[in-house]
C-alpha cells in the first residue's frame, strides 16, 4: 500500500521552508512594530463556536468545516479561521479588564477548510491574522489595513489594489436586507438554489455569489454605501482620510461583501492586480465584527483584524520572480582521513556546534573525495580536515573555501576563527 498526503495539503519541503521562515519572521517583526502582541489558541474547538461565530448561513458552516465527535461525544471542529477562537478567547480570558485596551492580537498556524482544492485554495492552509479588540476608533481600522499593505509591500510584491466598502451598522443593514430583498424577490426564480436561499438567510450574500455573477440585477442591486446611517457613513469617511493621510490608495467597492457573517462597519481586502495568478486574486481579508464579543457571550465589544495566506502569499511572490534573502551553506564540514580521525569526528563536530557553528560530518563511510564533494554541495564556507598527523598534534586543516586559504592550526584556534568569521 502507497500512501498519499491528502487531497489540499501539502509537505513544505527543506527546498521552501526557509521561504516559509522568512515571510513568517517578517509577520513577527511587523507586528512588533505596530504593537501586536502572539496569542496561540487551539487547533480544534467547539463546533458551536464556528456556527454561532462565522455564521450558520456561511459557506464555511454550511460545507466547508472539519467537524468530528471525540471520544466524549463532544462535537469538536478544526479551525477554518482564527476570529472566532480569538474572540472566544477574548471574552474567557477576560481581556476587557485588561488595563491596555484595545487588546492587540496576531496569530500564525493553520486553518481547516473542505474546500474544491485549486491553486491557491487548499484545505489546510497557514493564515497570519491580526485582532485589534475593544476599540472603535477609525483610526485603528486604518492601522490594521497598513499593517497589511506593508507586509506585503516590504516583501517585495507590487501591483497591490487595496479595495474597501463598509457594511455599516445595525441600522443601515436592515435597510440595505430589505431593499435587496425588493430587489432580488421577484426573479429570484432565475437564480440559483443557493441564492434563493440566500434571499431569506442573508441576501447580501447573493452579492458574493460566484454563479449568478453575471445576472443583469447584479450590477444594478442597491448598494450599501447608499442605506449608510450618519454615523457609519461619518465612520467610512474617517476610515478614508487616515488611509489618505498615509497615504495608502485604495478604491471603494460596495460589492465588496466578505464571505463571513460576523462582518459591520469596514469591510476591506487585497487583490493582487495582472494576470498570471490563476483565478484567485484575493489576498487578504478583514474587517469590522463589532458584537461577535457579545454573541460569544462576551461584553460588548468593538473589533476589527484581517487574515492572509501564507501560501497565497509565497504564490504572488513566485510569481512575480521575487527571491526572498534565503541563507544558503553550513559553517564548517569536517573531512576525516583513516579510521581514528573518523572516531574523532563526532567530539569534534560536537565542541563546533557548541560553540554556535553549523557543522557536518559524513556518516556514509565516503572517501575524502566524496566528503569534499559534499561539503562543496552543502555550501560549507569551512572545510576541517583531520588525518592521523593532525590527531596526534590536535591540530585540523583549516581551509576557507571561498579564498582557498588553508592553515594547519590547534583544533581550538580553529573553531574560534570559525566563529570570528561566520559571526557565529
Ligand atoms: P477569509 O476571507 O475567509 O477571512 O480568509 C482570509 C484569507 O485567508 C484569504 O484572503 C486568503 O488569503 C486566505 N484563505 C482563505 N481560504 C483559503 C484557502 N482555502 N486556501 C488558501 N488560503 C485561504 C477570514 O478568515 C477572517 N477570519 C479574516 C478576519 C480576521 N477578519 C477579521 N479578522
Amino acid at each position: 500500500m502507497k500512501y498519499k498526503i491528502p487531497r489540499g495539503t501539502q509537505d513544505i519541503l527543506p527546498a521552501t521552508s526557509p521561504l516559509w521562515r522568512i515571510v513568517e519572521e517578517k509577520a513577527h517583526d511587523l507586528c512588533r512594530r505596530y504593537n501586536y502582541k502572539e496569542i496561540r489558541t487551539p487547533m480544534f474547538e467547539q463546533t458551536e463556536l464556528f456556527a454561532r461565530g462565522v455564521g450558520d448561513t456561511t459557506d464555511i458552516v454550511q460545507k466547508e468545516m472539519y467537524t468530528f465527535e471525540d471520544r466524549g461525544g463532544r462535537s469538536l471542529t478544526l479551525r477554518p479561521e482564527g476570529t472566532a477562537s480569538v474572540a472566544r478567547s477574548y471574552a474567557e480570558n477576560k481581556m476587557h479588564g485588561w488595563a491596555d485596551q484595545p487588546v492587540k492580537l496576531y496569530y500564525i498556524g493553520p486553518m481547516f477548510r473542505y474546500e474544491r482544492p485549486q491553486s491557491g485554495r487548499m484545505r489546510q492552509f497557514v493564515q497570519f491574522g491580526v485582532e485589534a479588540m475593544g476599540s472603535d476608533d477609525p483610526a485603528i481600522d486604518a492601522e490594521v489595513i497598513a499593517l497589511a499593505m506593508n507586509f506585503y509591500q516590504e516583501l517585495g510584491l507590487k501591483g497591490l489594489k487595496l479595495v474597501i466598502n463598509s457594511l455599516g451598522d445595525k441600522e443601515s443593514r436592515n435597510a440595505h436586507r430589505s431593499a435587496l430583498v425588493n430587489h432580488f424577490e421577484p426573479r429570484i426564480s432565475e437564480f440559483c438554489g443557493d441564492c434563493q436561499q440566500r434571499l431569506e438567510t442573508n441576501p447580501l450574500r447573493i452579492l458574493d455569489c460566484k454563479k449568478d455573477r453575471d445576472h443583469e440585477l447584479m450590477a444594478t442591486a442597491p448598494s450599501i454605501l447608499d442605506y449608510l446611517s450618519d454615523e457609519s457613513s461619518a465612520y467610512f469617511k474617517n476610515v478614508q482620510r487616515y488611509l489618505e493621510s498615509m497615504n495608502i490608495p485604495y478604491t471603494v467597492d460596495s460589492g465588496l461583501v466578505r464571505g463571513l457573517d460576523y462582518y459591520n462597519s469596514t469591510a476591506f481586502e487585497i487583490m493582487l492586480e495582472g494576470d498570471g495568478f490563476g483565478a484567485i486574486t484575493t489576498l487578504m481579508g478583514g474587517g469590522r465584527y463589532n458584537g461577535l464579543v457579545e454573541d460569544l457571550g462576551g461584553p460588548e465589544t468593538p473589533g476589527i483584524g484581517f487574515a492572509l495566506s501564507l501560501e497565497r502569499l509565497l504564490m504572488a511572490l513566485e510569481t512575480q520572480g521575487i527571491e526572498l534573502p534565503v541563507e544558503e551553506g553550513i559553517d564548517a564540514y569536517l573531512v576525516t582521513m583513516g579510521d581514528n580521525a573518523k572516531q574523532h569526528a563526532p567530539a569534534l563536530l560536537h565542541r563546533l556546534r557548541a560553540a554556535g557553528i553549523a557543522a557536518e560530518a559524513d556518516y556514509m563511510n565516503k572517501k575524502m573525495k566524496g566528503q569534499f564533494k559534499a561539503a562543496d554541495r552543502q555550501k560549507a564556507a569551512f572545510t576541517l580536515v583531520i588525518g592521523d598527523d593532525e590527531l596526534e598534534n590536535g591540530t585540523v586543516v583549516l581551509k576557507n573555501t571561498e579564498t582557498g586559504e588553508q592553515e594547519n592550526i590547534p583544533e581550538e584556534k580553529a573553531i574560534e576563527k570559525i566563529k570570528e568569521e561566520r559571526g557565529a
